[in-house]
């Protein structure tokens, strides 16, 4: 048995897949053998999801469709079985998005049953709501690859290539177990309205259009979009599923907080702390929430604090808001107007008391 395991882990450093998936078939047989099947299943069962998935990808990456004249690749690739996160939905788009799910997860049996089957999504809200991370999601529930094409590059990029592309695209995605996603999806909508546009790109759109419909009754597809008013009919109706991704709620916000602060000390774990912070939040995007946490992470760890509290985040939050360009006298009202105290303030700012009163007065 040691013998197996010294080879599984040369296999792991060397990274031999072929020699690991060998040793440790070898290593069930052995548990096997001594009477403990639980842990030969475990392992078997570890061997199967992990063969199909590097063979999966290794078969994405090497294949992957590139820009003919500049060989730069069209499509970026994310391995679902090397990703992990936690994701934060209001209830009901966490409905529709594990119902989605469930589709594709059921995809033969709905086939075998004769039933119509179509997985297309369409994701449309603000920028920096989830509508990428909701994809990824989406990959990382399934365990298939996300192959995502960004439509305007493809489409404004001066290559002259963009029909080829798109083309390229959809064939390789479609010889593949994955999930193609078309991320800025209403670029289509709008090289297709374009007056100036004629002849092979407007072709290829259009049959891009309708062959929505055959590519998602065997592959997944995802769409999304920050401009939902540039789609028409003829679009939207293509997308047996369409979610809004909106904002979180006061209860998403609360614990995309508290989730993005896990790892840091933070004197706001308290009710009446949290609401506030949840309160000045509130607007944000998850992105936006994200950026001003992890900022006041950053700066307690190069400040050597060991604790960020409500003042670092409302310092952040107005750096946020006033992007980087405001006065220390703005700064002082905006806390003040916060609630800090103002000794507090002159703490904080490292100035005197006195002048945070005439700052004030002023
Ligand atoms: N629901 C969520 N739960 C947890 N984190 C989230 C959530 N939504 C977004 N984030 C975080 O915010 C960041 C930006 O989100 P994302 O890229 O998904 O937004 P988007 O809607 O695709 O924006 P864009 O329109 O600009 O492409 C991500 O890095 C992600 O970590
Ligand atoms: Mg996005």
């Amino acid at each position: 048995m040691y013998t197996e395991i010294i080879k599984i882990i040369e296999g792991g450093m060397r990274r031999e897949p072929a020699k690991v998936v060998q040793f440790a078939k070898k290593l069930a047989d052995i548990f096997d053998e001594e009477g403990n099947a639980r842990l030969a299943k475990g392992i078997r069962k570890v061997i199967d999801s992990g063969a199909s998935n590097t063979l999966t990808m290794e078969q994405l990456t090497t294949t992957a469709p590139v820009d003919s004249e500049t060989r730069m690749s069209i499509v970026d690739i994310f391995n679902p079985s090397e990703n992990d996160f936690t994701i934060i939905l209001p209830e009901i788009i966490e409905r529709k998005v594990m119902d989605f799910i469930k589709i594709v997860e059921n995809k033969d049996k709905i086939k075998s049953l004769g039933l119509p089957m179509q997985s297309s999504l369409l994701l449309y809200g603000i920028p920096g709501v989830g509508k990428t991370t909701i994809a990824k999601y989406i990959s990382i529930q399934t365990k298939l690859p996300l192959v995502t094409a960004r439509l305007d590059a493809l489409i404004s990029s001066l290559l002259g290539n963009t029909s080829k592309n798109i083309r390229k695209i959809f064939e390789y995605a479609d010889s593949k177990p994955c999930i193609l996603f078309l991320d800025e999806f209403d670029a289509i909508a709008k090289a297709r309205d374009d007056e100036h546009e004629m002849g092979e790109l407007k072709r290829v759109i259009n049959s891009l259009l309708q062959n929505i419909d055959i590519f998602s009754q065997n592959n997944i597809l995802i769409a999304a979009t920050n401009h939902p008013e540039l789609l028409d009919k003829a679009i939207w109706r293509r997308f047996n599923t369409v979610i809004e991704v909106s904002q979180l709620g006061a209860d998403g916000v609360r614990k995309l907080i508290e989730l993005y602060a896990e790892n840091y000390k933070h004197d706001f774990s308290s009710d009446k702390k949290m609401d506030r912070i949840v309160y000045l939040l509130s607007k944000k995007t998850p992105a936006d929430i994200k950026t001003i946490v992890t900022n006041a992470i950053t700066q307690a760890v190069i400040q050597e604090k060991e604790e960020i509290n409500v003042e670092d985040l409302l310092i952040e939050n107005f750096q946020f808001e006033k992007h980087g360009n405001f006065t220390a006298d703005e700064l002082i009202k905006y806390l003040n107007d916060n609630g800090i105290p103002k000794l507090q303030i002159a703490d904080i700012l490292n100035v005197s008391i006195r002048q945070i009163r005439n700052n004030l007065k002023d």
